[in-house]
């Protein structure tokens, strides 16, 4: 069975303590709560990290997970970090290609497969990001759109590697605007997303990759965006500041 995540993205959010008090409700609430098969991943600023690290401590299914990295190894890169930084404080997931990093920082598909390769060289699971901006949905062009994401960014690995990828589908339109994409347009793009996997790679390994859902992830809509067959999950962004509201989602996850 594909692994089920939900993964909490704080994006520019909470100061070190507000960040500990968060982390030691959601450890405490996963714990009592949530199906130890579902995965958990917390995404905090990189300041946050070897604090978040020792509060989840040896919580199997609760993972760490940083926002961005740089794609050299070490150097004169002043205000970046690297890979081997982040694994150094026993970071286990890597977010590429966010679309806030696609826009306001102008990363493109050929940088975002170079950042790739540095978090799999150093022993990460990358969290790859795509999704597509409102006038792509209204031309009714996204499939093409977001596959093409795809195929810059990550069809340079081979098939052992490609399974070690997770994929996070966020249409621009969704995030952090209260428009969620409905269950069914979900299901439609990962099914798509699937299926373009399978085009490269072949079913076999297409079926191994987790594909979670993003963009406007609530308590209320959760189960029914969760319910789409090849919907392996959610990347929360505003609701993961709340641990009740990111526990009931992680709860809303049907194994
Ligand atoms: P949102 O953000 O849940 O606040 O819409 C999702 C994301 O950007 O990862």
């Amino acid at each position: 069975m594909r692994k089920q995540i939900v993964a909490g993205n704080w994006k520019m959010n909470l100061t070190l303590e507000e960040g500990q008090i968060l982390t030691s409700e959601v450890v405490n609430m996963v714990k009592d709560e949530v199906d130890s098969r579902v995965e958990i991943a917390l995404c905090p600023p990189f300041i946050h990290l070897a604090t978040v690290s020792k509060l989840i401590g040896a919580i199997p299914n609760v993972k760490l997970g940083a926002q961005n990295v740089h794609q050299e190894s070490a150097g004169a890169y002043t205000g970046e970090v690297s890979a081997s930084m982040l694994q150094s404080v026993g970071t286990h997931y890597v977010l590429i290609g966010h679309s806030e990093r696609r826009e306001y920082f102008h990363e493109g598909d050929a940088l975002l497969a170079q950042k790739l390769d540095a978090v799999l060289a150093a022993g990460m699971t990358p969290l790859f990001c795509c999704g597509e901006p409102l006038d792509i949905r209204e031309a009714g062009t996204q499939n093409a759109y977001v596959s093409a994401q795809l195929t810059n960014s990550l069809f340079h690995l081979d098939a052992e590697t490609m399974q070690k990828v997770v994929i996070a589908y966020e249409p621009i339109w969704a995030i952090g605007t209260g428009k969620t994409a409905s269950a069914a347009q979900a299901q439609e793009m990962h099914a798509h997303l699937r299926a373009h996997l399978a085009g490269q790679y072949g079913q076999a390994v297409a079926d191994q990759v987790s594909i979670l859902y993003g963009g406007s992830v609530k308590p209320a809509n959760a189960a029914e965006i969760f319910g789409g067959a090849d919907v392996d999950g959610g990347l929360i962004g505003g609701a993961s500041l709340k641990s009740r509201d990111f526990t009931d989602i992680a709860k809303a996850i049907q194994l």
